[in-house]
């Protein structure tokens, strides 16, 4: 399967993308390295070997990284993820000790003993830790196969009028990924408020009737009412596994390419991430970076279900 490397800060829908990355066969996935974001370090490190022992996959070595903003004050997400991180469900107690080497170093030297183009990077959470191991080790960029994240939005923001969280939390982080060479899909909010899980779709999930099953779909109960509360969404919307169902079938979602930058100056516009549609410089030939436009919402449903259904 195609080689990831899954840097997320779980969250609801970060748990939802481990688990289609560990249940779907085109996936490998090498690790999953943690970055403070929806709540803290320590919680959200905890979460992710949670979610892990839930899918009996205690063999995915766990690597915490950086638990702040490279400049700004963290600013956790509680309101859509709770006290936790990942409120709503009981999470199962890890049994495997939290692997050791800073998330940085991991992902460094994971690309660098590994051929070239063969890891994908597939960060869920702020980009501090991508950002750092970019500057500390500058070859990774042009030994890894592409970077492909849940982030931005080219028309909507949900952490400002025009800024997304992950973006918005550590926007110079963003900036110095978006503006490294390597081939960047930025799938943003235009992308995964398309991806909203129904009670149709849950009530698929329930009919798995395993442990798993009952477990994420107890995350959707939360994720949903959250929403509901806090961004005015019926429906909550299942950011981060969109990236993983993208890199599983490419078919799933339509990119378009285009220049995309990150605002680290604006006022009211901090975070925003800016895409340029005109076609002008660089063309969309010369372009390292596209944007997700449209998803394929019945064939990504699909492809969760089964990855649930495949754990057990
Ligand atoms: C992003 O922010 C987090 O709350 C979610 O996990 C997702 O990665 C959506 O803006
Ligand atoms: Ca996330």
């Amino acid at each position: 399967g195609k080689k990831i490397i899954l840097d997320c800060d779980p969250g609801h829908d970060d748990a939802v993308a481990i688990l289609l990355a560990l249940g779907n066969p085109a996936i490998d996935l090498l690790g999953v390295t943690t970055v403070g974001g929806n709540q803290s370090l320590d919680k959200v490190t905890y979460n992710a070997r949670a979610v892990l022992e839930k899918a009996h996959a205690v063999d995915v070595p766990v690597h915490m990284g950086c638990g702040r903003p490279l400049i700004r004050e963290p600013e956790a997400a509680a309101t859509i993820h709770g006290q936790s991180g990942l409120d709503g469900v009981e999470l199962p107690v890890p049994s495997r000790p939290l692997d050791e080497g800073h998330a940085v170093n991991w992902i460094i030297d994971t690309i660098m003993a590994n051929p070239p183009q063969t890891i994908t990077l597939v960060p869920t959470g702020p980009l501090t830790n991508i950002a750092l191991a970019a500057r500390l080790e500058p070859r990774i960029v042009e030994r890894v196969k592409e970077v492909v994240l849940m982030g931005g939005g080219y028309h909507v923001g949900n952490w400002s009028a025009v800024a997304e969280f992950n973006v918005k939390v550590d926007p110079e982080a963003a900036h110095i990924v978006f503006n490294e060479s390597w081939p960047l899909t930025m799938v943003g909010l235009d992308l995964t408020h398309q991806a909203l899980c129904t009670p149709a779709v849950q009530r698929r999930m329930e009919a798995l009737g395993t442990d798993l099953a009952s477990f994420v779909s107890g995350l959707m109960d939360f994720f949903r009412a959250s929403y509901r509360e806090n961004q005015d969404f019926v429906d909550p919307p299942v950011h981060d596994p969109c990236t993983v169902a993208y890199l599983i079938d490419p078919t799933v979602i339509t990119t378009r390419r285009c220049p995309v930058d990150v605002e680290i100056h604006g006022d009211l516009t901090l975070g925003m991430t800016v895409a340029d549609f005109r076609g002008a410089e660089p063309t969309p030939e010369e372009c390292h970076t596209q944007v997700a436009v449209h998803l394929d919402v019945e064939r990504f449903w699909d492809l969760v279900i089964d990855a649930i259904r495949a754990l057990g």
